[in-house]
């Protein structure tokens, strides 16, 4: 059973990477460095995908195709779009829709065309799985491994998890009128970000199991970027290693 692991970026990867680098072995597919090895015991590649749809769809597809994984977890950050999260706060999705996809008046708004649907379900054992670990994890361990300072900036106590619909689209959503928009537009979603749904589609396609696990950074507004790059910088990986870890050991037991 191999699982694969895939983030947009290198810092919600940075420490499994760390973790898995003894005894890892990279190859090099397309641009990208596919890291296989072993992560409590588990078969794991881990990979950075890059930002956006094409390059999401791209590298999944590669996963399935040259390391034969089973099922796939992707992991990072999303702005928070429902209103009552809060950054900090976990967001795994139940189901993924492209915002983005608009092919009408041809097909519906949101259809992704011949494929006959609009969203996508992930896999159900997967992602109870993931909203245990995330659960445990922000109880236990998430204090002593995130500094004080972000702790204090948060103020809502311990970040809570969420399971919903998450929204992607090849855009950084960073203005409160863009926002207020997506809100309206897709009242269910309660995060937005720019590869799940794309990862969604392809696993979809080859039937593999698959999970979305997102940490938010922002809240999607005028502010976006600003909290977005501190987060990605201080947090991200934190969150990424430690709810997998918890996910892996849990799997192993
Ligand atoms: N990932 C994290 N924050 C995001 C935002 N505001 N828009 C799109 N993707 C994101």
């Amino acid at each position: 059973m191999t699982l694969g692991i895939v983030a947009a970026l290198h810092e919600e990867i940075a420490d499994l990477l760390a973790e898995m680098a003894p005894g890892a072995r990279v190859e090099s597919i397309g641009m990208r460095d596919y890291h296989v090895g072993k992560l409590h015991g588990h078969d794991c590649v881990i990979v950075l995908a890059r930002i956006g749809k094409v390059a999401a769809a791209a590298t999944t597809t590669a996963l399935i195709h040259r390391f034969d994984v089973d099922e796939i977890v992707f992991t990072g950050l999303a702005g928070g779009l429902a209103h009552g999260l809060s950054v900090g706060d976990v967001v795994i999705a139940d189901t993924l829709v492209q915002h983005d996809m608009d092919a009408s008046p041809l097909f519906p708004r949101y259809e992704i065309p011949l494929l006959g649907c609009a969203t996508f379900g992930t896999a159900p054992a997967l992602r109870d799985a993931l909203v245990q670990a995330a659960r445990d994890w922000l109880t236990d361990e998430m204090a002593a491994q995130v500094s004080s300072t972000w702790r204090d900036e948060w103020q809502t106590g311990t970040p809570r998890v969420h399971v919903g619909q998450i929204a992607s689209g090849d855009r950084f959503v960073s203005s409160a009128q863009e926002v207020d928009r997506l809100r309206n537009a897709l009242p269910e979603a309660l995060a937005v970000e720019m590869e799940g749904a794309a990862v969604a589609q392809v696993c979809h396609e080859y039937g593999i199991p698959f999970a979305v696990m997102r940490t938010l950074s922002d809240a999607a507004d005028d502010a976006a970027h600003v909290d977005f790059a501190r987060f990605l910088r201080e947090v991200a990986s934190r969150y990424s290693h430690g709810i997998l870890h918890r996910f892996l050991t849990a799997k192993a037991a």
